[in-house]
């Protein structure tokens, strides 16, 4: 679990507003989860065979005697929320979420036990075109943020019935290499083979490469909708790869699936995942909806982005000497904040002596420092600095201070 420190949170900022703003320019609305939900909901809907839910959630039997689990998704806790609340029946959803998400995985570059999301759902709508809005907006987030080392891989995991003749062919497939399976993934074989082409033991690439692919089994609706979507994308120009081997690691997916992945981060390089689950609403016990998500990880894109800079800091910083000029210093600082709303102002606490709070403005960011001694007090006044350029220093009146000052910082800052 990570600190996220002050010179980090300009750039988280500045991913999630930009985030938020194309989101919701595409008419998605927000909403906002517990992050504890029953361990039932997460074993339900991820599956039962899956690394989240056999060895990575957080679970514990609450004061009730109630198994509870730190969410380490958000998409079953949209569709418990939209269920519970009738929100899913008959209606078109679109919304988007983000915060913490809890797995206990192998800590290591790109891989956290706390990490953060943002993602999407849309409830309601079975075509293609859906799909394809949601890979739309996430491309035009790459394109806002400036990231360009992502490519995005496609596959269609059919319908549960052609998944199931799938699961077939890969049991058979499977069962006669059995020996050669490690331990993990001969249990994976009888539980859930699918699961065996996501093991990342390099003594069974080649095996699973030479597996059967999605492919062959696909029914005729799931081929339709995922040329549909193909001709979609390449109409919008978003290039794409075909990646039969793409299952996903959670066991809800129906139709599309898709990942964007990057070279640029080691081996944790999906930034962003998601894909149709048109079985899960009805699942928990609602009509058949269909439904289609995202989540990305904020932490694997501000890597990306890698531009940890400086702290915001504040524009001016306010310094005043003796007891009567702190009073008053006090005042100023609250009707200024009333007066300029974005003004990012820092009055001086601890005391101290001038030189010592200069020292303390010059280390803030601000660009103005402005002071208040028993000189300017008595003169109803204030003696403005400008800390990052050579400038002789100006006496304004406190009086027309707010009007003053916004012209003053666009000449502090040159
Ligand atoms: P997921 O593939 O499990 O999908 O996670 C989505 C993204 O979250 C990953 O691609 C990765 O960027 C990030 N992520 C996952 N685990 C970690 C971790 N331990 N540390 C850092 N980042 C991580 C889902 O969660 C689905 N709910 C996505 C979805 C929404 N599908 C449909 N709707």
């Amino acid at each position: 679990m990570k600190d996220i420190l002050a010179q980090e949170t300009p750039v988280w900022r500045h991913l999630e507003a930009t985030a938020r703003r194309i989101l919701e320019s595409y008419g998605y609305d927000e909403i906002r989860l517990p992050l504890l939900e029953a361990t039932s909901l997460f074993e339900r809907s991820i599956g039962d065979v899956t690394d989240i839910v056999e060895k990575e959630m957080y679970s514990f039997i609450d004061r009730n005697g109630d198994s509870l689990t730190l969410r380490p998704e958000g998409t079953a806790g949209c569709v418990r929320a939209g269920l519970e609340h009738g929100l899913l029946h008959n209606q078109v959803q679109r919304w988007w979420y983000a915060g913490a998400m809890f797995r206990h995985e192998k800590p290591q570059q790109g891989r956290y036990r706390q990490f953060h999301q943002i993602g999407a759902e849309a409830f309601g709508l079975a075509g293609p075109d859906i799909d394809a809005e949601m890979i739309l907006l996430t491309a035009r987030l790459w394109r806002e943020l400036g990231i360009d080392a992502v490519r995005l891989e496609l596959n269609s995991l059919g319908t549960p019935a052609s998944r199931a003749a799938y699961r077939e062919r890969l049991h058979a497939y499977f069962s006669a290499h059995r020996a050669a399976l490690d331990a993990d993934c001969q249990r994976r074989l009888e539980r859930n083979p699918l699961r065996i082409l996501d093991s990342k033991n390099p003594a069974l690439a080649e095996l699973i490469a030479a597996a059967p692919t999605m492919e062959s089994t696909l029914d005729t609706d799931s081929r339709a909708h995922f040329q549909a979507l193909q001709a979609m994308l390449a109409a919008a120009g978003v290039e794409f790869v075909l990646n039969p081997r793409l299952v996903r690691g959670l066991d809800y997916y129906t139709r599309t699936v898709f990942e964007w992945t990057t070279t640029a981060l080691g081996a944790q390089g999906t930034v962003c995942a998601g894909g149709r689950y048109d079985g899960l609403v009805a699942q928990f016990g609602g009509r058949p909806t269909p439904a289609v998500g995202f989540a990305m990880g904020i932490e694997r894109l501000i890597s990306l982005l890698g531009q940890v800079g400086p702290g915001q800091g504040c524009d001016v910083y306010l310094i005043a000497v003796g007891d009567p000029a702190v009073l008053a210093a006090l005042a100023l600082a609250e009707r200024l904040r009333t007066a300029l709303p974005d003004l990012r102002l820092t009055t001086h606490c601890g005391g101290g002596g001038i030189k010592a709070q200069f020292k303390r403005a010059d280390r803030s960011g601000a660009a103005i420092a402005l002071v208040l001694g028993d000189d300017e007090l008595g003169a109803g006044t204030v003696t403005a600095k400008f800390l990052r350029r050579e400038a002789a220093q100006e006496t304004l009146a406190q009086q027309h201070l707010e009007v003053q000052l916004p012209s003053l910082l666009a000449r502090a800052r040159g």
